[in-house]
């Protein structure tokens, strides 16, 4: 027998992935107690709900844990269903997936051939580049403004070859917003074979009335699709569940290259039981904004300026060498993101804890600036 098949560099991926370094997984909690020293991790850099999650989530995911030797609904039909008419669109409208995360890659593989542009803001969620490079499509990064997007860049930077513009509403690091009057005119005068995603995984925290509704444009069947998740509201991170919404011409793709599975049986009732758990909802979205108002006062009486904040995390110049200030805190078993990488080396994003992890990290930061 003779086989024709020329074996050199059998193995090697698609000619896009040799251009992506591999994921750098984080330590488990226990070896970061370990190293610390410590008996208890203060969590304040994943931009998790502190409160725990939905109780009515986790009731539900009791009840169906029996059935999980079944393949879940494929289509999430119920949950789709009762997205939808929570926001009153048609359940064709709604696609769920295994985190928002699970959205972007869907979104990507959908649209983003060799060679498309895709324009974002900088520093935003790092995701964005991560699934686009495996695609093999452009990264077009445009600086934000006063820490926010700034839309009449991202136009500049707009060309023929652009495919998408995503816009990071909160944006996760710097917990800015854009208004409902800039993205109108932006909406208006972008060309329309663009598609417009809206990142709004934190957008249940903002209490800004002039945050646009980017749903009407979903309804007016613009070229858009909002992105949404139940990981940080809901509390349901760890359970993987995501979900977009998008006029039927966008959804008619991303439906022929989403997963047949995506969402699990746990996932699906948690996420419909969240949805209903408004005592929940009301609890976190107060304890939210009252431990961001207390974060950014301390801080601000420690000479640390925050940049104005919406979501559950706040980015804060703290006028320090910020690597150093995260190695003092971990020291103290307190986690939060430095921001040099995002090109800030003296800034941090902090995710909102609970009162008491708060009132922590403040007298953590004090005792670091004490020792100086
Ligand atoms: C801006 C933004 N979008 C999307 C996600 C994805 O969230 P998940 O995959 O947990 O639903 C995150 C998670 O941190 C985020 O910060």
């Amino acid at each position: 027998m003779v086989c024709t098949k020329n074996t050199e560099n059998n193995n090697l991926p698609r000619r896009q992935v040799l251009n992506i370094p591999a994921v750098v997984y984080g330590k488990t909690s226990a070896q970061l107690k370990e190293q610390y020293g410590v008996n208890e991790l203060v969590l304040m850099n994943c931009n998790e709900n502190p409160l725990g999650s939905s109780p009515l989530a986790i009731k539900a995911i009791q009840e169906e844990a029996l059935n999980i030797n079944r393949y879940p609904e494929s289509g999430s039909s119920d949950l789709r269903q009762k997205l939808a008419n929570h926001y009153g669109i048609e359940r064709e409208m709604v696609l769920c997936s295994n985190g928002g995360d699970n959205i972007i890659t869907t979104l990507m593989q959908t649209f983003l051939d060799e060679g498309d542009e895709l324009v974002v803001g900088h520093p935003s969620f790092f995701v964005y580049g991560h699934t686009s490079g495996i695609m093999g499509a452009k990264l077009i990064k445009v600086p934000l403004k006063d820490y926010t997007y700034d839309l009449a860049a991202i136009l500049q930077a707009v060309t023929p070859k652009t495919k998408m513009v995503i816009i990071c509403n909160p944006n996760n690091p710097t917990s800015t917003i854009l208004r409902q009057k800039e993205v109108d005119e932006f909406i208006a005068v972008l060309p329309q074979d663009c598609l417009v995603v809206f990142d709004e995984a934190y957008r249940e925290f903002v209490e800004d009335k002039n945050y646009p509704d980017s749903l009407k444009y979903v309804k007016e069947d613009k070229n858009v699709l909002i992105i949404r998740t139940f990981s940080k509201l809901y509390g349901l991170a760890g359970l993987r569940i995501g979900y977009c919404l998008a006029p039927q011409k966008v959804m008619t793709y991303m439906a022929r290259v989403v997963e047949t599975f995506p969402v699990n049986r746990l996932a699906q009732v948690a996420a419909m039981a969240a949805l209903d758990d408004k005592n929940f909802v009301t609890k976190v979205k107060a304890a939210n904004a009252l431990g961001k108002a207390y974060l950014i006062d301390e801080l601000a009486k420690l000479g640390m300026k925050t940049a104005p904040a919406y979501a559950n995390f706040i980015f804060t110049d703290t006028g320090m060498d910020s690597i150093k200030l995260v190695k003092d805190l971990e020291k103290r078993g307190i986690l939060i993101r430095p921001a040099v990488s995002w090109g800030f080396p003296t800034c941090v994003r902090i995710s909102i804890g609970t009162q008491a992890e708060n009132e922590k990290l403040v007298k953590a930061i004090q005792e670091i600036k004490d020792e100086i």
